[in-house]
Order: C-alpha cells, then sequence, then structure tokens
C-alpha cells in the first residue's frame, strides 16, 4: 500500500501539508517490538500498514532522543541522538526510509525551550561561573534579600528557579528542575540549536513540531509576573501568575523566522508547527510578519471548549476571522497532555468530533489511538509515571491516563509488546483494538476511514470555503464549498433527536454509518449523537 500525492508537488503548488492528516505517535506507547514494554522505532516501523489504512499522511513522533526520561523524552540529553529505549540512529533512518516509501511524511519533535539537566552543555555550564557554556542557559543570583531572583513559577508546580550550590546562583527552568531552560538571547546557543535542525532536516524529516516555542524568550529585565485576579482554589499553583514576562515575548517572532529561514532552504516544503497554548488572536501573531513564522501555530481551541453547539461555532467564527490574510487553518482535538476527547464528552460524541476534526477548515492532527475510540485509562497510584501528577497529585494534571500502550488486539498486552508494558492498557481493550474494529463495519475505526476518504475525495472538504456556522440548539452545522460542490455538515453535540432544516440534497455519511444514500428534502432528523455529511444539490 503506498500513496504518493504530493510528493513531487513545487512550492508553487498547495503545499503537501495543506491536504495533509497529521497523526501523532508517542512512541513508548505505540509498539515495542523488543520486549521491554515501551514502544520504539522498530515497533513502529512494523505499524505502518495501519496508518496508511487509515488514509493519514504525516507522522508526528513525541521525543525519541536520549533522555534520562524526567518528563519522557520532553528533556533532551543529546538532539542528535536516538534513546536506546528506542531504537538507534540506524533504526531512525531505516524508519523514515519506511515512512516516505509509503508516501507519508515525518515530523519531529523539536525542544528547544530546554534541555535535560544531563546534558553535556549543561553539565559544563554549572561547572563554573566562567565556564563558556555558563550563558547557554539562564542563572541569576539571588533576589537582594536573598531567595530566588523573581516570582516565576514552574509549569509543573513550585518556584522556576532552582539553586545551585556550587556556583552559587540560580538557574531557570520553566518545567522541572531536571529541565533547564536554554539561553535563546546566546548567539552561540542559537547556532548549536540550528545545527540540530540541520543534522534532521539532512536526514530528511519533514518538518518539526516546535515544543512550547511561545516560552522560548524571557523578559531581558526578569521583571515579577502579576497576580492573576482570576485566580480559584484548585487551579494549579502557576495559574497564580499572569504569566507576562515568562512567556510571549515579542522577540520570539525572531527566532521563529529563523527557524523557518532553514526550513525553507531545504527543498520540498518542510513544515514548521508550533506548539502554542495562547488565546486566538496572540495564537495568530505566529503565522509571523508575511507568513514567515510557523505555518501551522496549533490551534487548541477545541481542547477546553465546552461542548455545545454555540460556543463551538464561536470558536471557528472567531479563528477564521483573526487568521491573517493567506494563513491557513489547523485544528486539534487531542494530544499527550490533554485528557482522551471520549473521556472529556462520552464515547458517543467522541464519534461527532472526529466529523469535526476532519470536516472543519484546516490541517487536523489525530492522536493515535483516538481513531479506535481509547479513552483515559485510569492508572493506579503505585503505576503512576507522570511529574506532572507526582509534584501536584489529585488535580488531574496526570498525563499517563492519555499515554497508554495503544491496543493492537484482543490479547493479554493487546499486542503492544510481549513484556510488561510500562502504562496498563485499557480496561476495554478486548474490544477497543485494532483488530476487532478493523472487520466491523459500524467501529469508529470505520468511520475515521470513511471521513478520511470522503475528505480525499471531495474538494470542498479540503480547499472549500467554511460558511453558514450556526447553531440551532444542540446542532452545529455548516457548509463546506468548493467550485459547485456544497457539503452540509450537521452535528448533533446532544443526546436527543433533532430536526433540521436543509436544502435537498444526499446522505454522504452519517456516524452510525448506516444513512449512506438517503435522500433529504426540506428537512432532516438527526439521531441522537449523530453528525451527517449531506450533499446538497446544485
Ligand atoms: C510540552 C509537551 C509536554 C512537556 C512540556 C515540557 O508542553 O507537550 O509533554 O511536558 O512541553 O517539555
Ligand atoms: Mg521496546
Amino acid at each position: 500500500m503506498t500513496r504518493d500525492d504530493g510528493m513531487l508537488q513545487s512550492r508553487t503548488a498547495t503545499p503537501w501539508w495543506q491536504r495533509a492528516i497529521i497523526y501523532q505517535v508517542y512512541p513508548r506507547s505505540f509498539q515495542d517490538s523488543d520486549g521491554d514494554g515501551l514502544g520504539d522505532l522498530k515497533g513502529i516501523a512494523t505499524r505502518l500498514d495501519h496508518l496508511v489504512g487509515l488514509g493519514v499522511d504525516a507522522v508526528w513522533l513525541s521525543p525519541v532522543y536520549p533522555s534520562p526520561m524526567a518528563d519522557f523524552g520532553y528533556d533532551v540529553a543529546d538532539y542528535c541522538g536516538i534513546d536506546p529505549r528506542f531504537g538507534t540512529l540506524a533504526d531512525f533512518d531505516a524508519l523514515t526510509t519506511a515512512i516516505h516509501a509509503r508516501g507519508l511524511k515525518l515530523i519531529l519533535d523539536f525542544v528547544p525551550n530546554h534541555s535535560s539537566d544531563q546534558h553535556p552543555w549543561f553539565l559544563e555550564s554549572r561547572s563554573s561561573r566562567t565556564n563558556p557554556k555558563r550563558d547557554w542557559y539562564i542563572w541569576r543570583d539571588p533576589a537582594p534579600g536573598g531567595g530566588p531572583p523573581n516570582n516565576w513559577l514552574s509549569h509543573f508546580g513550585g518556584g522556576a528557579w532552582e539553586w545551585d550550590a556550587h556556583t552559587g546562583q540560580y538557574y531557570l527552568h520553566s518545567f522541572l528542575a531536571a529541565q533547564p531552560d536554554l539561553n535563546w538571547r546566546n548567539p552561540d546557543l542559537r547556532t548549536a540549536m540550528y545545527d540540530v535542525l540541520h543534522f534532521w532536516l539532512e536526514r530528511g524529516v519533514d518538518g518539526f513540531r516546535v515544543d512550547v516555542v511561545w516560552l522560548l524568550i524571557k523578559d531581558d529585565q526578569f521583571r515579577d509576573n502579576p497576580p492573576n485576579p482570576a485566580y480559584r482554589e484548585g487551579q494549579t499553583s502557576r495559574d497564580k501568575l499572569l504569566s507576562i514576562y515568562d512567556s510571549d515575548r515579542p522577540e520570539t517572532q525572531g527566532i521563529i523566522q529563523e527557524m523557518r529561514a532553514i526550513l525553507d532552504s531545504f527543498a520540498g516544503d518542510r513544515l514548521l508547527i508550533g506548539e502554542i497554548y495562547l488565546p486566538v488572536d496572540r495564537l495568530v501573531a505566529y503565522y509571523g510578519r508575511d507568513l514567515k513564522g510557523a505555518q501551522m501555530p496549533f490551534n487548541f481551541q477545541l481542547i477546553n471548549a465546552p461542548w455545545h453547539a454555540a460556543g463551538i461555532a464561536k470558536i471557528i467564527d472567531d479563528y477564521e476571522t483573526a487568521l491573517p490574510e493567506g494563513a491557513w487553518p489547523n485544528w486539534v482535538l487531542s494530544n499527550h497532555d490533554q485528557s482522551r476527547i471520549g473521556s472529556r464528552i462520552g464515547q458517543a460524541q467522541a464519534r461527532v468530533a472526529a466529523t469535526l476534526l476532519l470536516t472543519l477548515r484546516g490541517t487536523p492532527t489525530i492522536y493515535y489511538g483516538e481513531e479506535i475510540g481509547m479513552v483515559d485509562v485510569p492508572i493506579p497510584p503505585d503505576r503512576v509515571q507522570d511529574p506532572a501528577e507526582k509534584n501536584q497529585p489529585g488535580l488531574g494534571l496526570g498525563r499517563d491516563p492519555e499515554r497508554t500502550p495503544m491496543p493492537w488486539d484482543a490479547s493479554v498486552q493487546g499486542g503492544f509488546t510481549t513484556g510488561t508494558p510500562w502504562l496498563p492498557l485499557g480496561p476495554d481493550h478486548a474490544t477497543v483494538n485494532v483488530a476487532a474494529q478493523r472487520v466491523d463495519a459500524g467501529s469508529i475505526l470505520a468511520l475515521y476511514k470513511r471521513l478520511i476518504a470522503l475528505r480525499r475525495s471531495h474538494p470542498a472538504l479540503i480547499d472549500g470555503a467554511i460558511a453558514l456556522v450556526k447553531a440551532q440548539s444542540a446542532v452545529l452545522t455548516y457548509e463546506r464549498r468548493h467550485g459547485s460542490e456544497r457539503i452540509a455538515v450537521l452535528l448533533n453535540l446532544g443526546h436527543d433527536e433533532q430536526r433540521v432544516a436543509i436544502d435537498d440534497g444526499s446522505v454522504l455519511l452519517s456516524t452510525h454509518l448506516d444513512r449512506a444514500d438517503e435522500r433529504v428534502a426540506g428537512e432532516v432528523v438527526l439521531h441522537p449523537d449523530e453528525a451527517l455529511l449531506i450533499r446538497l444539490s446544485r
């Protein structure tokens, strides 16, 4: 099975990533090949047929670099290697070749805001105040009266400064103390990190998802963040302050432009994705001046969206309105940091959400396992892995539940491993697994495949405009239009039957996969938890 559309397009044609569906693989949990209970690169290579069968176009791998795994790979100890738990550089090259041979693209995670405290750069930096790499990290003297230099807080709880007794200064860590922040104001550090981009681009990767890119630059005067007047009990400690001086600083844009220029110096429309949790008006700034920033600042607006029609209609309208001229939209429902969609809104609505994701205007990103309806897996306290849970237990911050192994079949460990998986599989994996759903014409996997196939065969769903975004009680509706083609999307976000007035047409798809080709005229009945795609007559 191969698909090579888009491979040979020149830069003047639509770039591949505007027609693509991106699929996020969390490598620890996708497929183990050596029985150590951890997914690995060789494992991923054996599962590419699933991705081709599903119909996605690009694979984004969460970090596979050497790491002490304090934050499961988001603490990088060598930017140009592969952690032995995941395999070798040769395995990486083989996987890249296999991915490309199937007409797929490969996107790597790039983690520039911080390294591991075990990275040789940091070991040097902390060795003395005069070490040439001292300034590659963010070192400050104590405040005049003693204590940390300012009030900045870590995303993982507690303060963002760690005291180093050996050299008598604090270093900044926006995440764990084991993840010291790199100093992007230092030109040598910048060059070293740009060399990393070159290293992987030359090896053939098609793009990067850049971790916490809106945090890269910090206030040059290290001013205190002001208190957040909206803070409520039960929120994380970081919510106590407004992140004015340690995030979204104007100088960040220049760095993103430099990264983009490096990608653009390679053939093949290499893609720069930014991980950015900001309100829409700030998010769209990351397309950059003249669209020379990230091609895809990740749009997470659906992640915390209250699941009702009016709210989502507003999200779509606000986002479409905020997009700069020529900017290409994108949508994300779930990722390795967020509760899975089926747990957020219920499994019945997960099908409606899939329809939304795959029919909105813009590039969708699918998180592994959502195509088979995986939900969060409860993790017994003695099996908790994630530092976010360990540091602030009980607030629901732990990310293990959405990172559990992919169930490929109904066997004891779901075909994921022959050993003991690092996190437990879901209790439902006898039915929520790829093999069972592949032969079930009504499964959510069948729905995903059908939606993706429809996207591919109807230009309205990719290149088309989006129009008439409306909420009518629990129903969200919009149209996608291209040339004379009009496809109406009707999503029942509730559990009751709904009647919707509609022009004449015929059903292309129901989320229940049972109404194809049904004629509609003037009105259509939406079943509970059902979404419909209707091709309207001209
Ligand atoms: C990003 C990653 C998250 C990680 C954090 C620190 O938000 O998605 O998993 O913990 O950055 O690198
Ligand atoms: Mg393994």
